[in-house]
């Protein structure tokens, strides 16, 4: 086997720092660390970046919200997401931020070229502005009435509920989701790029294609081909103050929008690696005449962003362009939209709370292809296929021998190879498993691998080593039979370490090796100590599932209550669905008074109340933890809603909700005992 080294620069797309990782992120990162680690135990020079996308309004109003600067923000969710990421095993090499210094200087480097070659232009455009807040409001920050059917609290740029999709303007009873003021339209100079003068590079590099992968997958190509045909349309990058970015050169109180400088984010992560990176060097990666390869990974919405504007960008600049854009489907769950009522709606750190990651990135590398099909994450089928692959065929050939191996032989493997053709059968396969891999074929990969595991298991039970053991004068078979199984067990081991990474290095510290790669099981392993077998891996538990189920119920009873206290802008809390009155009559509101109000351990944000109804108790778990504490809250009033079913929590169940005003945080607002209410009183 001989393969010459390529350099390859790999990203995933930049989380937006206004929101936890979830399941639904984690199908791109996931896919995206295993190619990376393949790539590089294939002995190719593979770097992976990526970054926090830092820029834009929602970030700004909710650090706004939090009455914390941008930046204090950004810093503070910068640090969960790559707690998350270390903890899912997303070996980045680098994972920086849109809000640096390399970006600020990228994204002017970059914006100056295109202005200097004639491919920026400006007009004034109107827009909805509001006006309390002074500022022009962003469409999903609008809603009304849909002009079409006429329903209400929709968003300014498309209805939920018949799908027309029109301008903020048409839009009936129109206000600022900010303020709640009335928009008002005004005018202003926007910078455009005009991306149509890059239609024939454009074509030209989806066309091109590059060794087993096309620049872009075919019904992605089908999609821009549409674009191409009803015309390029300029695109605006422009966005006035206030704004959470970078100024753009020359233009007073213009700023980049978010989608200008968020791939250039990419390009900012990677320069900043080779600042401190010896032998990494930036112009080898994206000077035009560049020989590495530069590959994203990305979920299919946002294709048009990688596959058009950005490869112009890159065009216009004077960079190299992309060598192929990989897009992948969105995540469903039990065969449907990740649900917060369902409890499908699964962060990270909620699933890292209750499973092993290993679990996930098996499940998720066991059914992705090169397609951008959705792929769903079915609980019962997850648990299955973990439990029988991993656990029962992969385990299982490894505790089988191993054993053995320790007590009998001294944990030293046979002098030989005594079955060399079952061993190459084994070998050869890889070249067909990495191919697949290469191809990003993973689930093809992984049923090869399967069908090896099975083969190995058949080889045990045939020769059944635990009969032979108890046979006089066979120590010798005995050996083989269990090396045999334990190189076996090896080679499958090797295959899977892109994919599970963490059970590998287990596997190198039971077999004595220091690192596993494609090329190094090419020889079994003979005459080779090796240390005794631990488990390597746990069945996943039905409970786990249920619990973590359950902790995501509870997050968005807990993300519900800090929600309903809001009054303060509505920027990341859009307005729920209408209710009737009738619907509303059906909330019982009461005065309560808090008699007893404890921690609750193993929870961040709930605080267990005691409620007096007057006459009556109620045990409620409420998410005002970062308020107040218990002593403080004993004796106060509340108002609660007392006629809310009961709910099973984690923490036990629930029998109510109070409500609390304020912008949340510390500043969360309980009734201070007064003479004029009493517990169980009505609210009207
Ligand atoms: O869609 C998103 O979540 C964006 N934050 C992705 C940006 S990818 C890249 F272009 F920066
Ligand atoms: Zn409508």
């Amino acid at each position: 086997m001989s393969h010459t080294s390529r350099n390859i620069l790999v990203t995933s797309a930049l989380p937006y720092a206004n929101g936890s990782i979830h399941l639904g992120h984690l199908v791109e990162y996931i896919q995206t660390d295993v190619w990376v680690r393949f790539q590089k135990m294939r002995g190719n020079h593979c770097t992976y970046v990526c970054a926090d996308d830092a820029h834009g309004t929602p970030i700004m109003l909710r650090a706004q919200r939090e009455g914390i600067t941008p930046e204090e923000l950004v810093a503070r969710i910068k640090e969960e997401h790559e707690a998350d990421f270390a903890a899912f095993n997303i070996g980045f090499d680098n994972f920086h931020s849109t809000h640096s210094e390399e970006n600020r200087e990228l994204a002017s480097h970059i914006y100056t070229r295109l202005q200097q070659a004639g491919h920026i232009d400006t007009r004034t455009i109107k827009q909805a502005y509001d006006p309390e807040k002074e500022m022009f409001l962003p469409d999903r920050f609008i809603k009304g009435t849909c002009p079409k059917c006429g329903a209400d609290d929709q968003y300014g740029d498309n209805c939920e509920a018949c799908g027309a999709t029109y301008s903020p303007t048409d839009l009936k009873n129109a206000v600022s989701a900010i303020s709640g003021a009335t928009p008002i339209e005004k005018e202003s100079e926007h910078y455009f790029f005009k991306v149509s003068s890059f239609e024939e590079p454009l074509k030209a590099w989806i066309a091109q294609g590059h060794g087993t992968s096309a620049t872009v997958q075919a019904p992605i190509a089908a999609k821009l081909n549409e674009f191409f045909e009803s015309g390029l349309q300029d695109w605006d990058i422009s966005r006035d103050k206030p704004y959470f970015g970078f100024e753009i050169p020359g233009a007073k109180d213009k700023y980049f929008y978010v989608w200008l400088d968020a791939p250039i984010g990419y390009m900012a992560s990677f320069k900043n690696l080779c600042e401190r990176t010896d032998g990494l060097n930036f112009n080898d990666y994206f000077a035009t005449d560049s020989h590495a390869e530069l590959y994203h990974f990305i979920g299919k919405d946002i294709a048009y962003f990688h596959t058009l504007f950005w490869p112009a960008m890159l065009e216009g600049a004077g960079f190299r362009k992309p060598t192929a854009v990989f897009c992948h489907g969105f995540l469903t769950v039990n065969g449907a939209k990740m649900s917060k009522s369902r409890g499908t709606f699964i962060n990270a750190r909620t699933y890292l709370d209750n499973l092993n990651p290993e679990y996930l990135r098996y499940y998720f590398a066991a059914k992705l292809s090169d397609g951008i099909d959705d792929l769903d994450l079915n609980m019962d089928d997850f648990a299955a296929r973990v439990n029988s692959d991993l656990v029962g065929k992969v385990v299982n050939i490894a505790s089988r021998c191993a054993g053995f191996i320790k007590k009998r032989f001294d944990g030293q493997l046979s002098a030989t190879c005594s079955e060399p053709k079952l061993y190459e059968e084994f070998v050869h396969a890889g070249e067909e498993i990495a191919d697949n891999f290469e191809r990003r074929e993973f689930s093809r990969a992984i049923r090869q691998i399967m069908a090896l595991a099975d083969k190995a298991n058949v080889y045990i039970d045939e020769k059944q080593p635990w009969v032979v053991a108890k046979e006089e004068g066979k120590d010798q078979q005995l050996h083989d039979i269990c090396s045999t199984g334990i190189n076996l067990f090896r080679v499958l081991m090797t295959y899977l370490k892109p994919v599970l990474p963490e059970m590998a290095e287990k596997v190198e510290e039971f077999l004595q090796l220091p690192s596993m790669s494609w090329d190094n099981c090419a020889q079994p392993l003979t005459a080779h100590a090796i240390n005794k077998f631990k488990p390597l891996m746990t069945r996943v538990e039905k409970e786990k599932i249920d619990a973590m189920l359950e902790a995501s119920k509870e997050e968005l009873a807990t993300m519900s209550e800090e929600t309903t206290s809001v009054t303060g802008p509505l920027a990341d809390a859009p307005i729920g669905e209408m209710i009737n009155f009738d619907d509303f009559a059906k909330v019982d509101l009461r005065i309560a008074r808090i008699v007893k109000a404890n921690h609750v351990e193993g929870a961040d944000k709930l605080l267990q109340l005691t409620l007096d109804l007057g006459g009556e108790t109620r045990n409620v778990f409420a998410g005002i933890k970062s308020a107040y504490k218990p002593e403080d809250l004993e004796g106060k009033l509340t108002v609660m809603v007392a006629n809310l079913a009961p709910r099973k929590m984690k923490f036990g169940m629930s029998e109510g909700m109070v409500l609390a005003a304020g912008p949340g945080g510390k500043d969360l607002f309980i009734l201070n005992p007064d003479e004029g209410a009493e517990p169980g009183m009505k609210v009207k």
